[in-house]
Parts: C-alpha cells; sequence; structure tokens
C-alpha cells in the first residue's frame, strides 16, 4: 500500500503534491519522491524515511527556481518489493519517463530479463521500475504516449495504479487502475489524482473512482478515460466527508477500516505467489529453505500478542502440510530458555512491525545456531534485517493498534509456507497442492461475503456489551480463534476475556459460568470437531450461559436449540476456516469498545510496537 498524488493545471505544483503525500503518509512512510515538470523538464526529487525529509530538501531549495511547476506526480512508499532507500523509492526514471505505483507486478522478474537483453539498465530493486523501462522502450520504437502506456499496462500483470509523465508530453498525465484505488478530482481548469479522497478534499470534492482496467489521459482541462482500450465515461461525483473521515476511508475508525481491507490485503499477500497450473509455490525470497527443507527436523515459531496467535495456526500448516513436528513460543519466553536447537531447526519469528523487541530478542538468540526466517509486515525492519530469510505479508500500514488484517495476512502467508515447504520436502503430491490453492484464490471474495455479516454483529455486541466477563471456546485450528478473539475484545473493550479449547473448559473454567456469562464458540464445518464442540456447547448451555455460536457450518437443527444467537460465514476449506471465523470476533470487539466507549484505535496502556520489555 503507498500513496500516490498527481497535479496538472496552472497551479504551484509542489505545496498541492506535498499536502496531498501528507495527508497519504497513513499509508506508507518508508520513503518518498516527486517529479516536477517544469519547462519542459522533469526534475526528479526522492527521500528516505518519512516525508518530513522530502519536505527538508525542498525547503533547502526554495528560492533556486523563478517559474513554479505546474504538473508534477508524488508517492509515498510503504516497501514490497525492495529495500526502503533512496535508489528504491518512487518515482523511478528511465530515458523520457517518470513513473509511480502502488500495487506489485507479479512477472516483474521476466520483464526485467527481457528489458535488460534490450540493453536497460536497472538501477533500483523494485518491481515498478520495470514499467518505467518498458514504457519508454515503447516510446523509444515510436509509439504515440498514451498507446505506449497502453501496451505497458497490457505487458504487466499483478496489481497496479500507475502514474507516468512522459518528458515529451508535458501537460499529460497518464494514469492506469487494476486491484489497486485510484480516484480523479476535478478543479476548473486543473485536475488532481490521488490513491485516496484525503489527498484532493483541500483542492476539490469533484471525483471520479477509477474501476479495474480503467486508463486515463488526464490534462488540466479534459480527462479522457477507456476501460481495457474502449473509450468511456465515469459518473463525476461529490464527496461531502470531512478530512478525518475521508483518512479513515469512511469510516468512524481505522480499526473498522482495516477490518474491511481484509479481502484486498489477503489477495495482495498471494498474489503471484503460486501456480495454480503446476501447484509450485513461487516464493524466490526462500531459496535458502529450498535445500535445507529436506533436513529440516524441526521448526520453532515465535511471536507475541496476535502474531503468537498466527504461530498456532502456522503450527497446523506446517505439521499437516510439510510433516515437520513443529513448536509455537512466546519470544519473551523462548529467548530466557536453553537454545537446545541445532542447523537442522528453523526458527520463524512472525511480527506486523518487525521492531517488537522481545521477537527480535528470540531470532537474535537463534540466529548462527538455526536457520531464522521473519514473516513481517514492515519491509527492512529490525527482524527482517536480523534473519536469514523474510517471507513479507502485504497488508500494508496498520494503523489500530489492535491487530486485524496483518493477522488474517500473517495467516494465508504461514499458509503458503507449509506448501512450500511440503514441495520442497516432496511430501505433498502437486494435485494435492492444487486443490488447497483453487480454494486459496476464492478467499478474498469469502472474505468480502463474511464481512456482509456487521448487521448480526451489531445485534450481538447489544445484547453482550454490557458484560464483565467472556469466555471464547474452539477446539482444533478454531481454539487460536477463541485466543484471538478474546485478545481483541480485551485490549479495546478493557472486559475481561478468556480464550479456551472447548475440551478443556470442563477441567475448570465451566465453574465460571452462570447466566451473566456470554460464551462465544467457535465451530468450524469439520465433522468431527463439529460434533465434539458441539458437546461442549450443550454444557455450557445447561449452566445458563448467554451463547453466541460463529460458524462455517451448514445449518443444524441442534445449533439452533442451544446457541442464542448464531453468525454464519462462507465456508473456503478447512485450512481457511480460522481466517474467515475470525471476523465476525474481529467486528464484536470493535462493535462492543464502541458501544462502551472505549478509543479504539488507541487503547489505553497500548502501544501498537512494543519496544520495551
Ligand atoms: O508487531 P508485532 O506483530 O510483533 O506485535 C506483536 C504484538 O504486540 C501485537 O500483535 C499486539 O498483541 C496487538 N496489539 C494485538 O492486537
Amino acid at each position: 500500500m503507498c500513496g500516490i498524488v498527481g497535479y496538472v493545471g496552472s497551479k504551484d505544483a509542489l505545496p498541492i503534491l506535498l499536502g496531498g503525500l501528507e495527508a497519504l503518509e497513513y499509508r506508507g512512510y518508508d520513503s518518498s519522491g516527486l517529479a516536477l515538470v517544469r519547462g519542459g523538464a522533469v526534475e526528479v526529487t526522492r527521500a528516505t524515511g518519512k516525508l518530513a525529509e522530502l519536505k527538508k530538501l525542498f525547503a533547502q531549495r526554495a528560492g533556486d527556481t523563478k517559474e513554479p511547476a505546474t504538473q508534477g506526480i508524488g508517492h509515498t512508499r510503504w516497501a514490497t518489493h525492495g529495500r526502503p532507500t533512496e535508489t528504491n523509492a518512487h518515482p523511478h526514471s528511465a530515458g523520457r519517463v517518470s513513473l509511480i505505483h502502488n500495487g506489485i507486478i507479479e512477472n516483474y522478474l521476466e520483464l526485467r530479463a527481457s528489458l535488460e537483453k534490450q540493453g536497460c539498465v536497472f538501477k533500483s530493486e523494485t518491481d515498478t521500475e520495470v514499467a518505467a523501462h518498458l514504457l519508454n522502450t515503447l516510446l523509444e520504437k515510436g509509439l504515440e504516449t498514451r498507446e505506449a502506456f497502453r501496451q505497458m499496462c497490457q505487458a504487466v500483470r499483478g496489481s497496479y495504479a500507475f502514474l507516468a509523465i512522459d518528458q515529451k508530453t508535458p501537460g499529460h498525465i497518464y494514469v492506469a487502475k487494476n486491484s489497486t484505488p485510484i480516484i480523479l478530482g476535478r478543479g476548473e481548469g486543473e485536475s488532481f489524482i490521488a490513491s485516496d479522497i484525503p489527498a484532493l478534499l483541500p483542492h476539490t470534492r469533484r471525483i471520479i473512482v477509477l474501476e479495474d482496467g480503467d486508463l486515463a489521459d488526464v490534462s488540466a482541462d479534459f480527462i479522457y478515460l477507456e476501460n481495457r482500450g474502449t473509450p468511456i465515461e465515469r459518473r463525476e461525483e461529490q464527496v461531502t466527508w470531512d478530512p478525518i473521515t475521508a483518512q479513515k476511508g469512511g469510516f468512524k475508525h481505522f480499526m473498522l477500516k482495516e477490518i474491511f481491507d481484509q479481502a484486498q490485503v489477503v489477495g495482495d499477500t498471494i498474489r503471484g505467489r503460486f501456480s495454480i497450473e503446476t501447484g509450485a509455490i513461487m516464493l524466490p525470497e526462500l531459496a535458502a529453505l529450498e535445500t535445507a527443507a529436506q533436513r529440516l527436523r524441526r521448526v520453532v515459531l515465535v511471536a507475541c500478542g496476535t502474531a503468537w496467535h498466527a504461530c498456532l495456526e502456522g503450527k497446523f500448516f506446517i505439521e499437516n502440510f510439510a510433516k515437520i513436528p513443529c513448536e509455537v513460543d512466546y519470544a519473551s519466553e523462548f529467548r530466557y530458555r536453553p537454545q537446545l536447537f541445532d542447523a537442522d531447526t528453523l526458527v520463524i519469528a512472525v511480527s506486523q512491525s518487525g521492531e517488537t523487541l522481545d521477537t527480535l530478542g528470540a531470532i537474535e538468540c537463534a540466529k548462527g545456531k538455526a536457520l531464522t526466517l521473519a514473516v513481517c509486515n514492515v519491509v527492512g525492519a529490525s527482524i527482517c534485517r536480523r534473519a536469514d530469510m523474510v517471507l513479507y505479508t502485504h497488508a500494508g500500514p496498520e494503523i489500530s493498534v489492535a491487530s486485524t488484517k496483518a493477522f488474517s495476512t500473517q495467516l494465508i502467508a504461514l499458509e503458503l509456507l507449509g506448501l512450500f515447504l511440503a514441495e520442497k520436502r516432496g511430501v505433498m503430491s502437486a494435485d494435492q497442492r492444487r486443490s488447497i490453492l483453487e480454494m486459496m484464490i476464492h478467499v478474498p471474495a469469502a472474505i468480502s461475503a463474511a464481512l456482509k455479516v456487521e448487521p448480526q454483529v451489531i445485534a450481538a455486541a447489544k445484547s453482550f456489551c454490557t458484560a464483565r466477563d467472556f469466555l471464547f471456546l474452539g477446539r482444533g485450528t478454531c481454539y487460536p480463534i477463541a485466543l484471538e478473539g478474546a485478545l481483541k475484545l480485551k485490549e479495546i473493550s478493557y472486559i475481561h476475556a478468556e480464550g479456551y479449547p472447548a475440551g478443556e473448559m470442563k477441567h475448570g473454567p465451566i465453574a465460571l459460568i452462570d447466566e451473566r456469562m456470554p460464551v462465544v464458540v467457535i465451530l468450524q464445518r469439520d465433522k468431527l470437531l463439529f460434533e465434539k464442540t458441539l458437546s461442549n456447547l450443550k454444557e455450557v448451555e445447561a449452566r445458563g450461559a448467554k451463547v453466541l455460536v460463529i460458524t462455517d457450518a451448514a445449518d443444524d437443527k441442534t445449533l439452533g436449540v442451544v446457541a442464542d444467537s448464531i453468525i454464519r460465514v462462507p465456508y473456503v476449506s478447512p485450512e481457511l476456516s480460522p481466517l474467515l471465523l475470525n471476523i465476525p470476533l474481529q467486528m464484536l470487539a470493535y462493535h462492543v469498545a464502541v458501544m462502551n466507549g472505549t478509543d479504539v484505535d488507541l487503547p489505553r496502556n497500548l502501544a501498537k510496537s512494543v519496544t520495551v520489555e
């Protein structure tokens, strides 16, 4: 997830673009850059770090130029391919072209190899630079700019919002969209482009939301639009949001926005990482594991908080798919225990931020003794720099302290890792992998469908929001989800909640149950687990508890008798049930917290990244 802005008109473009990037900084902040068109020349300025660093460069140059630039494009980056360095920052330039991109180009390695054969010299590690070179190569062949841009987009596979400038056609910004948001803004004799509404609000409320396959040629007075080659018109809309609401995508809190981001970011995390045709898992970043996978005798997953719950799910993937014994440990415990592992052990640290001190300490303990791998959301974070290998999740910046979308991307990344290890160890046939992958591609759509249960969750939250204690129960892969549901509720609503394996409840916690204790039961479709959890549910119901069932099982009469309310999410596959069943729990925590009037995005006593012991 990155932030993109563009301007073409008659005003000074610099403050408009910097202001736009500032409004989009929540989308990425590891580096930023601008390309300004001044007197037929394009000037590119880039800086690493927060936007303030880029602003400093322009402040130092203030007064150097007399003529303001009246056209430009800008970018604030959240790295996916390549470290957060100045060379990897956008815009990327090639000959006449300056280009910025938000998204992931899946076929960039093959495009890069072919462009290198044609003599292109690459400066960065990014996937984006291939688009700049490809566009320039097409222009050099004599194509008119719009046509060259169209052909470049056709050659690229993946997700993108592109903004490109051709030095030879000043006054035009070429825009394209596929699976990544981009919005055009209309003014009087000026046009704006941004990846999100907040960047446009100080200048215009007249917007056009581009759809997948759209290509636009934007100039000050005119916007040409086509979709997959056919000229089209798109309806202009009027935005009524205030700037703060706009930054949250119209949602009341970042947490809710991030819950609703999940279909997109889970799709981003799996895109380009496997082939349905061959069943191959394509994770070139894990090349060092290809040969080591055969000799692995043990895997240890370490993390904290929500990431630790993702590890508990990861254990199922690694043991069931790759057939390697796997343990899960709290990073804060692991680091102070004797390290009884050897070079045939893989230690995996899972972290959204990549800065959690305990997880960093754990990976440092393992370094040099075992193989180390980080599953992380922030490119170049400390944990990534210490580990031997990194598998990135593509959740984009997570602003809310309560982790939601990062968790879902960790689950899907760990599933890919389990399949990758299974493939390299030769313990799962291509057909078996293919059938799992065929289900995996439906997950983003299933998440979108699961998000539709919000009205039912609100109704359940209303009846439970005054409770002082909650119990969350689940079995098998639903047990980590029970833990996660309880953690989310505790964090943001300050209500005591416990997650328990459903079968363990009779060994103690059942004593707590009475009519004041809501019990949330996570019940998956799997026949054995369904029946066993149902028995536990009956034990709870018999003791007067209010029972909320979250399930992906088909309608079952018995369930209706024992549950006070039932919330159903779509079923995709046994492995992916937990990801979908977790969504109503995230929403339940959110709505209970809102009803109790807590500070949802910044809950008391908590920090987004815990860099102390
Ligand atoms: O950045 P990390 O994933 O390493 O953070 C780990 C925990 O601090 C984090 O998951 C914490 O539990 C969240 N607030 C959960 O919502």
